[in-house]
């Protein structure tokens, strides 16, 4: 695996790619690897013949009371999982590479950026939307590999190839991977290693509350009072806070008070011991 921490550098790698021929995916991550990437990096193989990982913690997506200095960085570690992946290329920038001195351009991508984790996390979806612009454009891939896990992070980049007619990779390429859980059912989140014992055990209440209160909604009980009590079940478990509890149009993101014909999806983000945890899953 070729490793690239400059523009320069990267260029000159994926030009020997490109000339080898056959298709390059993108998985475009903040490191901290775990299973739910990894799986990412398998799709990835599996769709295309080769795969370019980036790990870069883009400090544009991150609001100033949050958690950028502690993130996790374990470049060695991750480098050594993706080797063994069979990821052709690792893309390592640093900061002053990704955003050099006079760096001045945003993409905001209104409407489905809005609510949810855009509300409670301001300039986020911008931050987001504008490195993975970068990134695309910088490795210019076939397909990209997000996970369903940041459901509404997929949403935004999907509307953002879509409205500025990306084509390297087109919005049909961008891949969306099922979120991948622990075995009491919790998504996999590299900010999961930040909890306590304690906290770890209870934040498996989520997945659990989640899945209940979907099987009301698709019995058909009311679903204002269903949300309510999925929070209320939150906070009794040990969660200190409930930034969301929301049903939503599984494309748009509309907030749905009842339940639609079309496809929903289950948004919740909450907190437990200074921790933020999000999750979403289908309803059907
Ligand atoms: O999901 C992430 O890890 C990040 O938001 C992403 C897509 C790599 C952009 O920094």
């Amino acid at each position: 695996m070729q490793t690239a921490s400059t523009l320069k550098m990267l260029r000159r790698s994926l030009g020997a790619l490109r000339n080898e021929g056959g298709t390059i995916a993108l998985v475009p991550t903040m490191g901290a690897l775990h299973e739910g990437h990894l799986t990412l990096m398998r799709d990835a193989k599996s769709a295309c013949d080769h795969v370019v990982a980036s790990i870069f913690v883009n400090p544009t997506q991150f609001g100033p009371n949050e958690d950028l200095d502690a993130y996790p960085r374990q470049l060695a570690e991750d480098s050594a999982m993706l080797e063994s992946e069979g990821v052709s290329l690792l893309w390592a920038p640093t900061v002053e590479e990704m955003y050099p001195k006079g760096f001045a351009t945003s993409i905001s991508v209104s409407k489905v950026s809005e609510g949810f984790c855009g509300a409670d996390r301001p300039g986020h979806f911008d931050g987001v939307a504008t490195v993975v612009c970068k990134l695309f454009n910088q490795v210019q891939p076939d397909k990209a590999f997000f996970g369903e896990k940041d459901y509404q992070q997929l949403a935004v980049i999907r509307t953002m190839a879509r409205d500025l007619d990306l084509t390297f990779p087109h919005a049909d390429a961008i891949v969306g991977v099922p979120t991948v859980r622990e075995a009491d059912g919790l998504a996999m989140s590299s900010r999961n290693r930040y909890l306590t014992p304690e906290d770890r055990e209870r934040a498996a209440t989520l997945p659990r509350a989640m899945q209940e209160a979907i099987a009301r909604i698709e019995d058909g009980q009311n679903v204002t009072r269903t949300l309510a009590a999925l929070e209320d079940e939150l906070l009794g478990a040990g969660f200190d806070r409930v930034d969301y509890a929301e049903l939503a149009d599984a494309s748009s993101l509309e907030r749905l008070d009842t339940r639609s014909s079309g496809p929903a999806r289950l948004l919740v983000a909450a907190r437990i011991g200074g921790t933020r945890l999000i999750d979403n899953m289908a309803v059907t």
